[in-house]
């Protein structure tokens, strides 16, 4: 690996500057879902274990350089106290300093939301000395933020002896393990409505795995630029040029592309609005393709099976409304059995993803699941990180 982690640093009395992403959804001001939370856990027990001080830095929301007092981070300060079990100061970046220096041991620091600073988004370095002289030590552990380069994910990296944190690591270790440096062979599942908003993934996920799914919406398109009337699905004909072009690619790299042979069609889109089943190439031209069928089903369990890693993003239907949750859900446990089963590595993330997997009861087994939206996205695209580079 070419970053440091917390083995590297000497702890011991430090000030640890530690960027989180606790970028967590909220409700009248209660936090219902602490999952981001959580898995900062076992950074900020190392740090504390080691007598290092916790300062957290994190961004809530786009509150676009000002300061937007429902987005200040001091809400959230009963939920850290509970997910780690240790008190939390609260401080703005003026008060910093002095709270800072009368945190007890084994307590931590949480300063105010980073993007109410107009420097932050701009990665601006003056900022970024006012991070770092707080700080003896920098400790990303951020994944699902290193996509922005800001001041307290890039340049304040390149200030103070910097490392990634556990989550940070355990996310760079499960992603180099499904595209970096895998096991073959490699299997894709990419879903979700638009290919539009897939195409980078796409193009650089043919030229590095063995086997591409293409499921959900984004499969209509493929089907429509091979001639096949999709009739009246969610389908960007406009992009049928850029599907044959994706479809050119992965034949010159060795990719075989798999696309629904069978769909579940209906005439609305609501829960249980009656369906059936038809070739890939029968949709009724007033009906619309809301699921892959079975047969399409047994096809991606195959290969599952045929599969050494299992990278997933997107859903392969309309899973937010029961019956065309089915495919998805089949999958999804199909391949978390395969993992659960010593067969399989399996690594999913990305926006829909996680619900989708949770939904389908499958994202305990997977091996890993990620907590990036964009990050993960960017990172299947093939892009370098800004937060990520910043570290090596
Ligand atoms: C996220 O929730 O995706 C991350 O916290 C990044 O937030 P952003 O998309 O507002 O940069
Ligand atoms: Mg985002």
């Amino acid at each position: 690996m070419a970053w440091k982690t917390l083995d590297d640093m000497d702890l011991d009395g430090k000030r640890v500057l530690t960027r989180v992403d606790i970028n967590v959804p909220v409700e009248n001001g209660e936090v219902t879902d602490a999952t981001r939370i959580e898995r900062v856990g076992p950074t900020v027990q190392d740090i504390l274990s080691r007598g290092g001080k916790p300062v957290l830095l994190a961004h809530f929301g786009r509150p676009k350089g000002k300061v937007v007092p429902e987005m200040s981070l001091k809400m959230l300060v009963p939920a850290i106290e509970a997910a780690f079990g240790t008190k939390v100061h609260f401080a703005t970046l003026d008060e910093a300093e002095v709270v800072i220096d009368a945190c007890d041991a084994g307590q931590v620091v949480l300063l105010e939301n980073t993007r109410f600073e107009p420097g932050e988004e701009k990665n601006d370095a003056e900022l970024a000395k006012r991070y770092a002289a707080l700080g003896d030590i920098y400790c990303n552990d951020a994944f699902s933020a290193a996509h922005r380069a800001h001041a307290s994910t890039e340049a304040l990296a390149h200030l103070l002896p910097a490392c990634a944190g556990r989550l940070m690591q355990a996310e760079l270790e499960a992603l180099d393990a499904a595209l970096g440096t895998p096991k073959r062979p490699v299997l894709a599942v990419v879903g979700g409505a638009k290919v539009s908003t897939k195409l980078e993934l796409l193009g650089n996920l043919v030229e590095k795995v063995d086997l591409l799914v293409i499921g959900g919406g984004m499969a209509n398109t493929f089907l429509a630029a091979k001639g096949i009337d999709v009739g009246k699905s969610l389908c960007e004909h406009e992009m049928a040029g850029t599907a044959k072009e994706i479809i050119a690619k992965a034949a010159t790299a060795g990719c075989e592309i798999l696309l629904p042979s069978d769909v579940v069609v209906a005439r609305e889109f609501r829960e249980n609005a009656p369906s059936e089943t038809v070739p890939a190439d029968a949709c009724p031209a007033d009906a619309m393709i809301l699921d892959a069928g079975p047969d399409s089903v047994e096809a991606v369990k195959a290969a599952i099976d045929k599969a050494e890693t299992l990278i997933w993003n997107g859903p392969l239907g309309a899973f937010e409304i029961a019956p065309f949750d089915a495919a998805t859900n089949a999958a999804a446990a199909h391949a978390a059995a395969a993992t659960a089963h010593g067969q399989l590595v399996s690594v999913a993330g990305g926006g829909d993803t996680v619900a989708a997997l949770n939904k389908a009861g499958a994202a305990e087994d997977f091996t890993y699941i990620s907590t990036a939206g964009g990050a993960f996205l960017e990172w299947m695209e093939g892009k370098v990180l800004p937060g990520v580079a910043a570290l090596g």
